[in-house]
Formats: structure tokens, C-alpha cells, sequence
């Protein structure tokens, strides 16, 4: 593995590892494998065994490396939270002692500029994990004014989403906008005040990719998955990083626990605020199946809407 790929930092994994206490035998689901991190914890922790997946290409080569390492007690397939039912149905393990969710990028995307993820370094308009279907210059250069703003509002939380789409559409009038520092430029013009403690493209940067990885679906579709294929007793662990991703696995394990008090939220501690800036936004919900029965949970049941 190089040291880029190493550099990243899991996020809230001590505490994961505490909560779920992997035990020799048993299987852990990684639903997203990224650079590997959470994975390898579980797998260095116990004689437990993973199955990962991820839908980015580019984490299969990561996951050679821990193939060669662990051999049997680890399986990756590239794939995505909505077809989890096809991995584990091809897979011996029919249900599984727990699933973990690191939602959101990884350092590996991020720090990457030709995948077009950063507003800080110059890239094209890419923004797609798993590499296929539509781009974020797609979405930028095609969409409506209305369009345009309703993503940035809906996904972004951008309260001046009108003011962003208007002028993203002004610019590529004269010429396509083609990449990242282009659109963070466009956005940042829409700020009055230059003193701002996130960056003015924070927002629609988020939306964007939210909106072209179906993010909101694939989530809630993991998270149904998830509690269908989880053993009597299992566990679910999942790390958001922004309110919209927080408040669907919030009101989801609301409902999958019946109310009950199985449903925990927990922040990184300060020690490790001090180390790793990217978990200062995380959190992470824990949920324990018990003897809950299985219940398909719609998506419009969680305050969200159909897409
Ligand atoms: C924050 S990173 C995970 C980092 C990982 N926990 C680690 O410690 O290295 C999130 C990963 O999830 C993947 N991902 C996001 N949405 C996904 C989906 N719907 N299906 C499969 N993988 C997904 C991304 O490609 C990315 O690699």
C-alpha cells in the first residue's frame, strides 16, 4: 500500500470496535471499504471474517493487498449498498453479525484531484465514484436554473442555492463550466463577506456529489439491507458527516428499533478532534437488532422523498 492510501484516518474506530467487540469466527459486513481502515481494524482485532465492498474501482486495489494478508477471512466485490442482497446471497454467510457505514468520501477521492471531488484543487468536474453515468460537469452545464437550485438546496442545505444557480447559469452562457476551481470561483462570488469559517463551495460541492452517487437512495437501501440480513442479536454501526445523511439514519433507526433506547449516537473525543480534522463533523449511530423482526422501512417513512 503507499502512503497516501495509509494516510487516511478511520474515523471513530476505537469506539466502533468497542461497541460491536468482534469475536474469533463471526462476520462483519464493510459496506464501505475505502482505504481499508475499518476493515483492517476488525480483522486485526479478532479471527473474525469481512466482507467488504465498495463501489469506487480504485479501492479493489487496496483490497488485493488485504486479500493476500488475510486470505480466506476476507471477500471484496465491487458493488454498491443497493445490491448488498446480491453479495450476500452469493456469498456461505446467509446473515451476518454486524454492518458498518463510513458514509461520504475518502481521503483517497478527496486528495485526488482528477476525480473532481475538491473545491481546493483544480480537477474536472468529475465527482463519480463508482466512475460511470453522469458527471458533475453533466449536472452543471445541462440542469435548469430551478434544477440547479433545488439540488443545492435539497442535498446542500444551501440557503443561497437561488443566488448560486443564477449565476452558474449567467457563466455558461459565455462558456462551459468545465472545473472545480471554475465552480468554487462562481460560488465564491455569490458571498459577500469574504471571512467565512467553511468555504462558500462547502455546500453545493456536497450537493452535487450527492445528488450524481444517488447517495440519499443507496443509503437508504443499504440501511434496509442491513437489518434484513443482520443475525438475531447483530449490530449496525454508521458514520455520517453532514445533517441530511444524519437525519435518514436517525429517524431509520428510530422506527427499525420501535423507539427503543438501543439506538445510540456518539462523537469522536477530543484526543482524536485534535488528530484527525476530518472527524469533526462525524457521528456515529449504533443499533442492536435484538430479536426486532425484519420490516421493509420506506424511504418517505425517514421525511425523504422518492426520487
Ligand atoms: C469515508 S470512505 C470509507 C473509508 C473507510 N472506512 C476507511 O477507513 O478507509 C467511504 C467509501 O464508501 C464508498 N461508497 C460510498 N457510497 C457507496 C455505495 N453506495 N456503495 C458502495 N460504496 C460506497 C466510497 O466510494 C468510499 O470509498
Amino acid at each position: 500500500m503507499t502512503n497516501k492510501e495509509l494516510a487516511h484516518k478511520p474515523v471513530l474506530i476505537k469506539e466502533i470496535i468497542k461497541l460491536t467487540e468482534p469475536k474469533d469466527n463471526e462476520t462483519y459486513f464493510d459496506a464501505t471499504f475505502g482505504n481499508g481502515g475499518y476493515s483492517k481494524e476488525f480483522l486485526e482485532f479478532s479471527n473474525c471474517n469481512i466482507i467488504a465492498i465498495d463501489r469506487d474501482p480504485h479501492a479493489y486495489q487496496i483490497a488485493k493487498e488485504f486479500k493476500k494478508k488475510y486470505g480466506k477471512r476476507f471477500d471484496f466485490f465491487h458493488s454498491e449498498f443497493s445490491k448488498i442482497n446480491e453479495i450476500i446471497e452469493k456469498t456461505q454467510e446467509k446473515k451476518i453479525d454486524g454492518f458498518v457505514f463510513d458514509i461520504g468520501v475518502s481521503s483517497m477521492q478527496l486528495d485526488y484531484p482528477k476525480r473532481g471531488f475538491s473545491f481546493m484543487k483544480e480537477g474536472p468536474l468529475d465527482m463519480r465514484m463508482g466512475q460511470e453515468g453522469t458527471t458533475a460537469y453533466d449536472i452543471v452545464n445541462s440542469k435548469t436554473h430551478e434544477e440547479l437550485a433545488d439540488i443545492i438546496y435539497y442535498y446542500g442545505d444551501e440557503r443561497n442555492s437561488r443566488r448560486i444557480a443564477r449565476e452558474i447559469e449567467t457563466y455558461r452562457k459565455s462558456k462551459k463550466i468545465e472545473t472545480t476551481l471554475e465552480l468554487a470561483e462562481i460560488i465564491k462570488k455569490c458571498f459577500s463577506n469574504k471571512y467565512y469559517k467553511k468555504h462558500p463551495a462547502t455546500k453545493t460541492f456536497q450537493a452535487i456529489r450527492i445528488y450524481i452517487n444517488n447517495e440519499i437512495e443507496e443509503l437508504h437501501s443499504g440501511l434496509n439491507y442491513a437489518l434484513q440480513y443482520l443475525k438475531k442479536n447483530g449490530n449496525l454501526c454508521v458514520v455520517t458527516f453532514h445533517s441530511i445523511e444524519d437525519s435518514l439514519v436517525k429517524n431509520f433507526l428510530k422506527i427499525a428499533s420501535q423507539n427503543n433506547k438501543i439506538n445510540k449516537v456518539i462523537k469522536p473525543s477530543e484526543e482524536e478532534l485534535k488528530h484527525n480534522s476530518r472527524s469533526r463533523s462525524a457521528k456515529l449511530r449504533f443499533f442492536e437488532k435484538g430479536n426486532l423482526e425484519f420490516r421493509y422501512i420506506p424511504i418517505e417513512d425517514l421525511g425523504f422523498k422518492q426520487s
